[in-house]
Parts: C-alpha cells; structure tokens; sequence
C-alpha cells in the first residue's frame, strides 16, 4: 500500500503490484463526524448523545475494473482497519463509517465485513470501533 497524498485534507492510500505501473485500487481516509440525528433508534445506544460523534470516513474504496473480485478490495479494506486502529489507539473515535455507493455495495460491505446501517434500509454505514480493534491488525508502515 502506497501513501499518496500531497496534502493533509484526506489521506489516500493505493494498492499496487511490484513492477506493475498500474494502480489497482484505493481508499481514502479523513476524520469526521455523523450528527446524533443521523444515528438510528436501534443502535443510539453505542453512541453517546454529542451533538457530533467523532468518526473515522473511509472514502472512495475502488478496484480496477481488471482485477475486480480477486481480493484487492478485502486487502485495502484490512489497511483501512489497520490505520483506523493505529487513529483510535491515539484519539477518541467511534467507529469507522462510509456511505455505500448502492444497495450491492452495502451488501458488500455487509456480508464482507460486518458493516451495520445507521438507519434501517440506508446506505450510511458504520463498524464499531471496538470490533476494529479485537481484530488486533498489526499497524501499518
Ligand atoms: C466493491 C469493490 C471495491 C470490491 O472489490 P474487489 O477487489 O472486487 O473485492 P474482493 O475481491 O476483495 O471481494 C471480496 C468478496 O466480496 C464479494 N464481492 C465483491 N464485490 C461485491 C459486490 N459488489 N457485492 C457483493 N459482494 C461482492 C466477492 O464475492 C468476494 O467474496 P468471496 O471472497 O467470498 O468470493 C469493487 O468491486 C469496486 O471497486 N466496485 C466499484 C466501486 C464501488 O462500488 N465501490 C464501493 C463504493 S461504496
């Protein structure tokens, strides 16, 4: 995973191939906040009522068309966790969150890595932190 970032705004990471010039995909990372208003009736409970819960935003995960459903997704989703993890160890979050692009992305996100809907039926996405952490990644270079 390669850091690609020329400024602090958002931090964009890239996978790539020894020897192969192409970019495979990539994910950004940026702090963040979700409203409480945002938070649904069945998961308020993991949140305390602040005006604005302290997030982690993972933007913008996509592969290469070309190598689509050969695991480069799940790699950059595991680097994610592992910096989301290195962030929460040194400042106070809840919980990773992304807004799925459609219902399909959602599943993936779902099935692939327990993501939970804020909302029921909505594309607003969130894995707690604590589940992050007991995954126990080793952290990133
Ligand atoms: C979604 C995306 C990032 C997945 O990347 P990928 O490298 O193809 O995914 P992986 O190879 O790591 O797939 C891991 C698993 O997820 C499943 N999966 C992949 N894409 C999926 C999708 N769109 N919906 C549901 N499941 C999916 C695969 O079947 C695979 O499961 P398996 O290992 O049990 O077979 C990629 O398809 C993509 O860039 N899509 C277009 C952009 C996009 O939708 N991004 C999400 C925006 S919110």
């Amino acid at each position: 995973m390669e850091d690609a970032n020329a400024s602090y705004a958002l931090r964009a990471f890239v996978a790539i191939h020894d020897g192969d010039p192409r970019i495979l995909g990539y994910y950004h990372l940026s702090l963040s906040t979700v409203g409480a208003d945002e938070v649904g009736k069945g998961v308020e409970g993991r949140f305390l009522h602040l005006p604005a819960i302290p997030t982690i935003y993972l933007g913008m995960l996509a592969v290469d068309r070309r190598v689509e459903r050969r695991g480069v997704g799940k790699l950059l989703m595991a680097d994610a966790l592992a910096r989301t993890a290195t962030i929460a160890r040194h400042a106070g979050t809840y919980a990773l969150t992304l807004d799925a692009i459609d219902a399909e992305a959602a599943a993936y996100y779902e099935d692939g890595f327990d993501f939970q809907r804020f909302m029921p039926g909505g594309l607003k996405m969130y894995l707690a932190i604590q589940t992050i952490i007991a995954l126990d990644l080793p952290d990133p270079a």
